[in-house]
Parts: structure tokens; C-alpha cells; sequence
């Protein structure tokens, strides 16, 4: 039997990718999910590229216990420094360092010789040896690079000290029985191959990631790189869900590959990042949409009463979705409650159940029976729930007047350390009018809105609607989250813990100029 190692780089890849910026509080979330899937390697991000990712990578080294944490670098001395200097708080770091070896990358991008990127990656590979015994290399657009070319960098690099050597299909170009040949070409020249792990590292541009990384492992490479969702670059990277199922539905394929995947959890994970990220899965998303399962047509319904086989290669429980239809309501008492979460994959410490068991029972009052979607909603919710602003602008109430022959108006009152802050506006529909009440509460600061959606967390019209904001200020962005069956509401809810987050952000930014111009 041999493992084949899972390197999820939601946190990298995934998060560098439009719309899926995530803060600290978040990355920190996806990281504990990652752990609870049992992943391999955590890609915690690119230490060098901002100040904000050298503190995510570090806190994610310091948090995780059971999984390797990683750091991309470039192949420079600086970049390694700082690779270095984030992952070395973990129980097991990892510098994962790239070079471009294609032919287009080497001219116009790095503007080097072939002989140029062999030296450097020598080089740089003995670098990041002195610091960390794992050492991953990344020879960027493999599958477009020149394979003679190809082995002599492996070469140098497994010579050099790397353990692991990934062969990414950069642009998403490649097919899978040409990824499974660059796989076993590249082992079988190489000398010293039978020493490290190889690694792909797929793009969807053609919608083949999924299969190319699965043509790699018949290749013989014996790690994945992937994302929760198949976040990433363009189309997105190899899908963590998808491409752990497939092995595990088809181990006649892949005899003797297994991954450590706790399956069960794979529901939780891809919710709680489309939940950060302010999307939802499309319906027809293999394993975590929500057709996935489910069999509309007389036929298919017919096959599967009989004989659940007749149209299900894998059930949903195995991917941690409960096709329970117990709903809970006003007289569920808060043992059921945590029963029924940790059915749906969630175990909480004692003040995050407490604080759910609250938004349950407010529920209950809104709305005759909590499906499971709920409950998922308020867990993951609550994970990500936005209490960095400890001392920030709460909602006291709303009231809002709105119709189709009138322009919307919107009085707010919000707290703030006791004090009652009312005020009221008109605006372009009901939301417009909230947040314009807001701003003359709070004034942030100038901003744009990079995101402000809403979702709603299950079918019917008491539906809970989820919104998600996004705000820019000056290259900057400030987050927030609302849930309620009220979307004005939920809307305010949001919008009220963004602005918190950017007028903490404010305050800090003008005391540390006040210091520098009092020196
Ligand atoms: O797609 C790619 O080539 C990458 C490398 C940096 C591993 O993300
Ligand atoms: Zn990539």
C-alpha cells in the first residue's frame, strides 16, 4: 500500500486568486479544517508577498499539530529568508521553493538562460537546505518545459537536497496520459528519483485538473497538490473533494494508493470556505453541490428505491452530508442540538457551542422548523464570526420603510461603550438606505465595495439569508459576515462589522503616524 499524500493549497493558491482574499481569523479556520481532514501538507501561503501573509503563515505554523506547514518561496536567498523565518515555529515546516523551466517562462519572464535557472537552482536548493531538511522543488510549467531540460533541473535539485519534486502543469494544459508519461519519463531518468516524493500540481483551464493529477499518480507521483473547492488561479486548481473520491471510489484503478483523508469531513471544509469567501458551490458540483445526490428523474428514482447501487457510486454520508430529514425546532433542547451537530461533522468547544446554541433558539422563533442547512449555517457562521472589533458599533435596532412608489428610508440605532447612536437616510432601496444611516453613524473611511452578496442558506421562503461584504480602502480589505432571516437585517449586520473592522484599522493607522511625527 502506498500513501499518496495530500498538499492542500487553499490557503496559497487558492486565496491568491480573485474575490478569495481571506484575513488571518479565516486562514486560521481553514488551516484547523484542514487538519481535521487530515491533509498532508498545508500550503500556508507566500510568505514574502505582504506583511499580512508572513503573520497568517506563521500563525497557521504555530496552531497546527498533525500536518506539515509550507511556505511558497521564489529562488532567491530573500525569499527563502522569509519562507524560513514564517515556518519555523511548526511541529513540521516546509520550504517549498520555484523556478520556471519552460522555454516562454525562462525568456520572457525570468529573462534567464537555461543554464542560468540550473545554476540558481543549485544554488537555492542548498540555500534553503542549510534552514529545513524538507525542501519541496517546483520546476513551474513542467508540462510545457523541454524534458531533457526537465530531468538535468531534477537532477540538480535532488542532488542539492530537495525530498520532494513537483512537476506542475502551470497553465492547465496538459492531458492525462501526458502528465502520467512526464510523471514516469522523469522518474526513470533521473538517478536518485527513487529518493524523493514526486508531486503534481494541476490547473483546470481545460477542465482536467482533476484527471491529469490522477494520470500523475499512475505516473508514479505520490503527492497532490489541491484546494478545497478547486479554488485557484483562472479556473481553479485540482479539486482536494474530487479527486480524493475518485481514488477511493476506484480503487481497482488505483490499487494500493490510498490517501489519509478523513472523508467525513469534507462537507464541513468546503462549506466553511465558501462561506469565507461569500460563495456557494454551483449545483452540479461533483461530491459538495447540492444536486450532487439527489435523483429527479422517475427512472433514476425507481433504481434507486430498489437498489441504492443503481445510481450511486458513493453516498453522501461518506463525504460527511446527512440525508437525515430530522428538522429541530422551538422545543429541541440544547443536547439534541449537539447531537445533531456533531452528526453533521462539527464538534465544539463549549463557548462556540453556547454561543450557536443562542443563535439556534433566536432562530427557532423566527422560523418553524431548522433544517440541517441552518445548523450548518450558524456553525460555520460562528467559526468565522467576525469579533475582532471587540469594542466596535453594535446593532441596536432598525426600522426601514421601503415600496415601489417612494423613494427607501432606513433609521438605524447602533451602541457603542453604552452610548445609543441613531440616525436616518434615504437611499436607493432598502440596503442603500441602511448603509448610508450607517456611514453618517460611523463614518469610515473612504471605500468601495469589492463584494457585497447575498445567499441564501437553504430552500423556502424563511430561508436564512447569509451576506457577505467586502470593502477596498486603498488597496486594503475589510470583511464581514451577517446571517438572519431578514436580509435588510442581515445585510446591516455585515456592513456594521466591516466598517468596525476598517475604523479599528483607521484608528491604528493614524496613532502610529501621530508617534512618528511626535519622534
Ligand atoms: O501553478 C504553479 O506552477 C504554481 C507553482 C508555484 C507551484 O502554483
Ligand atoms: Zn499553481
Amino acid at each position: 500500500m502506498s500513501q499518496i499524500k495530500i498538499f492542500d493549497t487553499t490557503l496559497r493558491d487558492g486565496e491568491q486568486s480573485p474575490g478569495c482574499s481571506m484575513n488571518l481569523k479565516e486562514k486560521l479556520e481553514v488551516a484547523r479544517c484542514l487538519e481535521r481532514l487530515k491533509v498532508d501538507v498545508i500550503e500556508a501561503g507566500f510568505a514574502i508577498s505582504s506583511p499580512g501573509d508572513f503573520e497568517s503563515v506563521s500563525a497557521i505554523s504555530k496552531a497546527v499539530k498533525d500536518c506539515t506547514v509550507a511556505s511558497l518561496a521564489r529562488s532567491t536567498q530573500k525569499d527563502i529568508d522569509c519562507a524560513w523565518e514564517a515556518v519555523k515555529g511548526a511541529a513540521d515546516p516546509r520550504i517549498h521553493l520555484f523556478i520556471a523551466t519552460s522555454p516562454v517562462h525562462m525568456e520572457y519572464k525570468l529573462k534567464m538562460s537555461p543554464e542560468q535557472v540550473l545554476e540558481r537552482t543549485a544554488q537555492m536548493v542548498a540555500y534553503a537546505k542549510k534552514y529545513c531538511s524538507n525542501i519541496e522543488f517546483s520546476a513551474e510549467d513542467a508540462t510545457r518545459s523541454d524534458i531533457d531540460f526537465l530531468c538535468k533541473v531534477v537532477d540538480v535539485a535532488i542532488r542539492n537536497g530537495a525530498t520532494v519534486i513537483n512537476l506542475p502543469d502551470t497553465v492547465g494544459y496538459t492531458t492525462p496520459s501526458e502528465m502520467q508519461a512526464l510523471i514516469e519519463t522523469v522518474i526513470r531518468n533521473v538517478p536518485g528519483s527513487d529518493k524523493v516524493e514526486y508531486s503534481v500540481h494541476c490547473h483546470n483551464d481545460l477542465g482536467m485538473a482533476v484527471a491529469n493529477s490522477l494520470g500523475g499518480v499512475l505516473g508514479g507521483a505520490r503527492q497532490i497538490e489541491c484546494t478545497i473547492n478547486g479554488l485557484g488561479e483562472r479556473a481553479g486548481n485540482t479539486s482536494l473533494e474530487e479527486v480524493v473520491m475518485a481514488m477511493r471510489t476506484r480503487p481497482d484503478v488505483f490499487a494500493g494508493k490510498e490517501t489519509r483523508i478523513d472523508a467525513t469531513q469534507i462537507n464541513r471544509a468546503s462549506k466553511t470556505v465558501y462561506n469565507i469567501i461569500g460563495q456557494s458551490a454551483p449545483l452540479n458540483k461533483p461530491i459538495v453541490g447540492r444536486n450532487a445526490f439527489l435523483h429527479e428523474s422517475g427512472i433514476h428514482q425507481h433504481g434507486v428505491l430498489a437498489n441504492k447501487k443503481t445510481y450511486e457510486i458513493l453516498t453522501p454520508e461518506a463525504v460527511g452530508i446527512t440525508t437525515n430529514n430530522l428538522v429541530l425546532g422551538k422545543h429541541s433542547g440544547r443536547h439534541a442540538f449537539e447531537e445533531r451537530l456533531k452528526e453533521l461533522g462539527y464538534v465544539l468547544e463549549a463557548d462556540e457551542l453556547n454561543a450557536c446554541f443562542e443563535e439556534f433558539k433566536a432562530l427557532c422563533d423566527k422560523k418553524k422548523d431548522v433544517t440541517d442547512d441552518d445548523i450548518v449555517a450558524i456553525a460555520t457562521h460562528s467559526a468565522t464570526a467576525d469579533d475582532e472589533v471587540q469594542d466596535g458599533f453594535k446593532l441596536d435596532w432598525f426600522s426601514v420603510h421601503t415600496s415601489n412608489f417612494t423613494t427607501a428610508t432606513c433609521t438605524v440605532s447602533l451602541m457603542k461603550d453604552g452610548q445609543k447612536f441613531e440616525d436616518v437616510c434615504l437611499g436607493d432601496g432598502p440596503v442603500d438606505a441602511a448603509f448610508n444611516a450607517i456611514d453618517r453613524i460611523i463614518k469610515p473611511e473612504k471605500h468601495t465595495f469589492e463584494l457585497y452578496r447575498i445567499n441564501s442558506v437553504s430552500q423556502g421562503k424563511d430561508t436564512l439569508g447569509k451576506v457577505h461584504v467586502k470593502l477596498d480602502a486603498g488597496g486594503r480589505t475589510f470583511t464581514g459576515h451577517g446571517l438572519s432571516t431578514d436580509i435588510i437585517e442581515a445585510s446591516i449586520l455585515a456592513y456594521i462589522s466591516a466598517c468596525n473592522k476598517l475604523s479599528a484599522w483607521t484608528a491604528r493607522k493614524n496613532a502610529v503616524a501621530q508617534q512618528q511625527q511626535q519622534q
